[in-house]
């Protein structure tokens, strides 16, 4: 019998918005429903895509071009994809991911000012497998970068000025447009239990539309 392939979901939105909260709440609900889940996130996922990440984030690394930085961001990405990602959807799996190919466009390719190019690489990078339902988590750029300021440590992309989020976030408002049959917009500034309430059926529903589509 052949395996149906599994479902890719991704969560998108600006610094601070609570992504990482909401994606391991998704991941417990899932496991206690007994599904096979894989979590993971970008940049990183693999040995060879986190040793890049600390290449992209290290705030040491301020001679870096835009353009290294959204070939080393595919990079990072073409490695997930063909060493987690795909294998984990040919096997069935639901796989989470915490950010993907719609942060570089909003951030490379809006926040950098690379343009339409950012996605073409990205195209190439991921051979065809995107996601399935992506949860954009809406919060304004300026009350994200707050959040995110409250953290120590700041990478080197967060230490980037108001202009660059609010660049990042346009983006995101016309990938949501464009990508309007697979973007979930979720509103960020509700309490952590609505929000998960919300994903939740959101992938319900999901699901079922699936099934009756067989
Ligand atoms: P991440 O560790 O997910 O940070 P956060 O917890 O704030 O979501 O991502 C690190 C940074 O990398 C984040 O500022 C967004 C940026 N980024 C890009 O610029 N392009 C990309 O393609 C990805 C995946 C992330």
């Amino acid at each position: 019998m052949e395996t149906k392939r599994g479902i890719f979901i991704t969560f998108e939105g600006p610094d601070g918005s609570g992504k990482t909260t909401q994606i391991r709440l998704l991941e417990n609900e899932l496991l206690s429903r007994g599904e096979r889940v894989v979590l993971t996130r970008e940049p990183g996922g693999t040995p060879i895509s986190e040793a890049i990440r600390r290449l992209l984030l290290d705030p040491a690394n301020k001679e870096m071009d835009a353009v290294t930085e959204a070939l080393l961001y595919a990079a990072s990405r073409a490695q997930h994809v063909a060493e987690k990602i795909r294998p984990a959807l040919e096997a069935g799996a639901i796989v989470l991911c915490d950010r993907f190919m719609d942060s570089s466009i909003a951030y490379q390719g809006y926040g950098r000012g690379l343009g339409d190019d950012v996605r073409v690489i990205n195209e190439f990078a991921v051979q065809g497998t995107l996601p399935d339902i992506t949860f954009f988590m809406n919060l304004p750029a300026a009350a994200g970068k707050r959040r995110a300021e409250e953290r120590a440590d700041l990478d080197r992309l967060e230490r980037e000025g108001t202009s660059f989020h609010e660049a990042v976030y346009e983006g995101y408002l016309q990938i949501a447009r464009r990508c309007a049959d697979r973007y979930v917009w979720i509103d960020a500034s509700q309490s952590i239990e609505e929000i998960a309430a919300r994903i939740l059926r959101e992938y319900d529903a999901y699901v079922l539309a699936r099934t009756d589509d067989k």
